[in-house]
């Protein structure tokens, strides 16, 4: 049985962390639940902006997750910081920006694993998760259809190593 010490630990990461970040925190750690892999995947989300530390999630994010069974409420902001990369095995950027923060943030040297979200969705069509704060509803439900693909696809990787 594994122990705490040899879980791989996931690390999602958006601007604010009160949209995206959130959302494919709850989405993985429920399809890792499914998976009956609860002892070996360990799951946390960071904003690169420290614009909502201690917030909630956006009512959004936590309403459209609801509905496919997601709970954000408990959830609260926090800003990536330089330790990240040496606790977390990866860190998943939602898109473009961010992931050239995270690299510009990363200590040389970090074991950490920096990529895009999405790298484990290619059958998606798109590279990033678009931001969803400043539009309307269809942009939190492309956030659950994004983050649910690419979570399935994580899982599929760690399966097959
Ligand atoms: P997130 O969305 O990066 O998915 O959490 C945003 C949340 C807040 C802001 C921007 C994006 N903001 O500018 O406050």
């Amino acid at each position: 049985m594994p122990t705490a010490s040899n879980k791989i630990r996931v690390l999602m990461v958006c601007l604010g962390n009160i949209c995206r970040s959130p959302t494919a925190e709850a989405m993985l750690r429920r399809k890792v639940h499914e998976a009956g892999l609860d002892d070996r995947v360990e799951v946390d989300s960071a904003g690169t902006a420290d614009y909502h530390v201690g917030s909630p999630p956006d009512r959004r994010a936590i309403a459209h997750g609801e509905r496919r069974g997601l709970k954000l409420q408990h959830l609260r902001g926090r800003q990536v910081e330089r330790a990240d990369f040496d606790r977390f095995d990866h860190v998943l950027a939602m898109d473009e920006d961010n992931l050239m923060n995270l690299q510009r943030l990363r200590p040389p040297g970090s074991r950490a694993r920096v990529a895009l979200l999405l790298s484990y969705a290619p059958q998606a069509g798109a590279r990033e998760v678009p931001d969803p704060y400043g539009g309307g509803a269809e942009g939190f439900e492309q956030v659950l259809d994004l983050t649910a693909a690419a979570a399935d696809g994580f899982i599929a990787a760690l399966r097959s190593n």
